[in-house]
């Protein structure tokens, strides 16, 4: 085949990967496109195929985990639940791994950080490192930076110079402190600035690297864990970037893509669209050719799917755990179910909504959940706050009769959390392959590249680019 006709392959491929991709996520919408809060309140669970719950009542805890993590089915099951597995198998273009789960750091760098985070900033940084090695680049520049944990861990462990640039002051200064404090003979090497990174920022990034190294050599730009726009502002910028010449990305937070456009319709959704979602030419033009409005189902419902936690994060999953998680998710439900009916809004009154050590006893929740959120009435244009002390007793006895009535759904809510988490990875693939497929759309070579381990880290994909 000649090179055009690759190339024709290669877009007839993609268009097609799109197409399939905008099908199952149009069918399958009662099981994204609205908060799971909502559960009770848009009765999501009607839409749960009869024939699908009966084969999948009668599985064993380990069968349901299996099904979920190894996408297992059976011969006797429905074909549509069947095909359902199938379709998300074939949208799901994520690399397999294996991460191991253990990563030793030295033990300067274990202070503060969680397993999680031990893991997350070992991996990456080894990825930057067999990058960089390759093209002889010296200096990096993290976007986003945070705290600046895996800056000084690229440092430490291989000697790179670092630049972290970071939009909240607040994180810059602590940033600055940690590495006073903790590794003072990188001062000279690591360096933070606070940058409020925009694909406008090129030439900010060059001023601040010469005034801070005073030199002009090739970088790698990294981010982890970045949100939102900052990954697709991140790409931009390496696109244009001269001194750019690796470009690895590991992204989180979809659902903060910036909105473009909110529509609101007569019916109970509104649409909402993205500016940087869909994100390749051919995403926007097969959605035109077709007769999807994906504001109507691509929404920040969808988006929050493909960042939650991985189907791999039921591996070994116990009974006691299924049970408290489906408890978890039917007590939230009911709440909400109970304020929309008694046209309240729930507003939580600290940050934490729930805890989980509540998620045993109805009745214990129901108290807690009291003293965590305060009804807010909807029937006066001026919102007015309902004393919740003075009827606590009240809304426990109505809250312990709807959930009689309701408390029958548990395990049919976890196997809808179930099947969410066999889309999950159909969803993140859709936003990742978009992305890696713009890159490619620039130029640019770019691949996907598994870093961590999804039973401990869930956002593992870094989007992986450079320009020879
Ligand atoms: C999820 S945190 C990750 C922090 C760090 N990379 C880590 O893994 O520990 C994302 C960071 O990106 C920063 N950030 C978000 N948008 C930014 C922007 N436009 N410019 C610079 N920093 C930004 C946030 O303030 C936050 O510290």
């Amino acid at each position: 085949m000649n090179y055009d006709t690759m190339a024709h392959v290669d877009k007839c491929t993609e268009n097609k990967y799109f197409l399939n991709a905008l099908n199952l996520f149009s069918e399958t919408q009662w099981l994204h496109n609205t908060p799971v809060t909502d559960l009770l309140t848009k009765g999501l669970l009607d839409s749960f195929p009869k024939e699908w719950l009966n084969v999948l009542e009668m599985l064993g805890n380990q069968e349901l985990n299996d099904f979920v993590v190894e996408k297992k089915t059976n011969a006797h099951w429905p074909n549509e639940l069947k095909a359902f597995v199938e379709k998300c198998k074939c949208i799901d273009r994520l690399p397999t791994s294996n991460i191991a789960l253990l990563a030793k750091l030295p033990k300067e760098f274990q202070l503060g950080l969680n397993d999680k985070k031990q893991h997350e900033i070992v991996h990456m940084a080894h990825l930057v490192h067999m990058q960089c090695a390759r093209l002889k680049i010296k200096m990096i520049v993290d976007l986003g930076a945070g705290l600046g944990y895996v800056c000084q861990l690229l440092h430490y462990l291989y000697g790179y110079k670092v630049l972290g640039l970071e939009k909240n002051q607040e994180n810059v200064n602590n940033a600055k402190r940690r590495q006073a404090k903790m590794y003072p003979e990188s001062l000279q090497h690591v360096k933070y600035s606070c940058c409020d990174l925009t694909c406008n920022s090129i030439a900010t990034i060059e001023a601040v690297l010469r005034n801070e190294f005073q030199e002009k050599s090739d970088v790698c730009l990294i981010g982890l864990h970045a949100c939102g726009d900052l990954s697709i502002n991140a790409s931009k910028i390496f696109r244009d970037m001269d001194a750019a010449r690796i470009f690895i990305m590991i992204s989180c937070c979809y659902h903060k893509l910036s909105i473009s456009k909110d529509v609101d319709t007569n019916a109970s959704v509104k649409k909402q669209y993205f500016n940087h979602f869909p994100l390749s030419t051919c995403f926007k033009s097969v959605i035109e050719n077709s007769n999807f409005d994906i504001g109507c189902f691509l929404r920040q419902p969808f988006l929050r799917l493909a960042c939650q936690e991985s189907a791999e994060s039921w591996t070994n999953m116990t009974t006691e755990s299924h049970s408290k998680h489906s408890f978890y998710v039917l007590a939230r439900a009911l709440l909400q179910l109970y304020a929309t009916q008694s046209r309240f809004s729930l507003k939580k009154r600290t940050q934490k909504g729930t805890r989980k050590s509540q998620c045993s006893n109805f009745e214990t929740y129901v108290k807690d959940s009291l003293k965590r959120y305060t009804f807010q009435s909807q029937k006066e244009t001026n919102v007015e706050e309902q004393d919740v002390q003075f009827s606590t007793e009240v809304y426990e006895k109505n809250i312990m009769k709807l959930w009689e009535m309701h408390c029958d759904k548990l395990k049919m809510v976890e196997l809808y959390t179930a099947l969410q988490l066999v889309l999950q990875a159909s969803a993140e693939s859709l936003l990742l392959q978009d992305r890696l497929c713009w890159m490619r759309e620039q130029g640019l070579e770019a691949t996907i590249i598994s870093v961590t381990n999804k039973r401990l880290s869930p956002r593992s994909y870094a989007i992986v680019s450079w320009k020879n």
